[in-house]
């Protein structure tokens, strides 16, 4: 039999992370090492013969873009907003929420001619729903807790993800419009799919049978 080629997997750290390596279980690929793993940030998988790294979610397409890994789970956020050359391969359906407009209760946002100010962590995104609603608003880049923003006046509104809508909720803020729906996707290295065409075709179809089977489960359950 002939030798099974190593395929190196970027996972983004944190919530994608846990999806990724459940999804990777019931799939059949053991991810054991990588659920005690203290700081450590590359694995092994003897069987399969996978390496497993984490990285933070703006950096998968990085080393997928590059080749030094050949797949990567990250958020369609990520994907959204960075313009790199991948396959997406499979919707994975977790990690799911979406894109949304939100500021401060009650403020008329769309009323007035005043040029509005947005912050986000995705300027790309923003910047794109507005050139397509025709509205011309100043984009802030912001690092994290962009909520503060418009409580603290530095922004009218932002442009983020909303899961659960706690943190919004929370900070006296609401949705004004959802821009789109994200989760989970599968990415592949555009010649590492030629040049590991069986190896990544076996791991594909593990998970896109685990995702199958998921969608099957919650369809007869609803
Ligand atoms: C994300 C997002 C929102 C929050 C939404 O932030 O940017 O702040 O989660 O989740 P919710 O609707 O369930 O409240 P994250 O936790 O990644 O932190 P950060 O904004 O500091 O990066």
């Amino acid at each position: 039999m002939k030798n099974k080629k190593t395929v190196r997997i970027a996972l983004t750290k944190g919530r994608i992370e846990e999806g990724a390596i459940d999804i990777f279980e019931s799939a059949g690929i053991d991810c054991s090492q990588l659920k005690n793993k203290g700081r450590k940030l590359i694995f092994h998988d003897e069987h399969y013969n996978i390496d497993f790294v984490l990285v933070k979610a703006p950096d998968v397409l990085t080393y997928v873009e590059h080749g030094v890994v050949d797949m990567g789970i990250v958020g369609k956020d990520t994907l959204l907003e960075q313009n790199k050359n991948f396959y997406e391969v499979l919707d994975l359906k977790f990690g799911c929420c979406r894109f949304a407009v939100a500021g401060p209760k009650n403020s008329n946002f769309y009323e007035g001619y005043n040029r509005k100010k947005i912050a986000t962590k995705y300027p790309n995104v923003a910047r794109e729903y507005f050139r397509k609603i025709g509205q011309d608003v100043e984009i802030i880049k912001i690092e994290g807790s962009v909520e503060l923003t418009p409580i603290l006046g530095l922004s009218d509104a932002i442009v983020d993800i909303v899961e659960t809508g706690s943190t919004l909720k929370e900070n006296g803020l609401e949705v004004y419009e959802d821009i789109c729906s994200i989760s989970a996707r599968m990415v592949v290295n555009m010649a590492s799919m030629k040049m590991k065409k069986d190896e990544i075709e076996e791991i594909i179809g593990k998970v896109h049978r685990e995702v199958s089977l998921r969608d099957v489960l919650l369809a007869s359950n609803a």
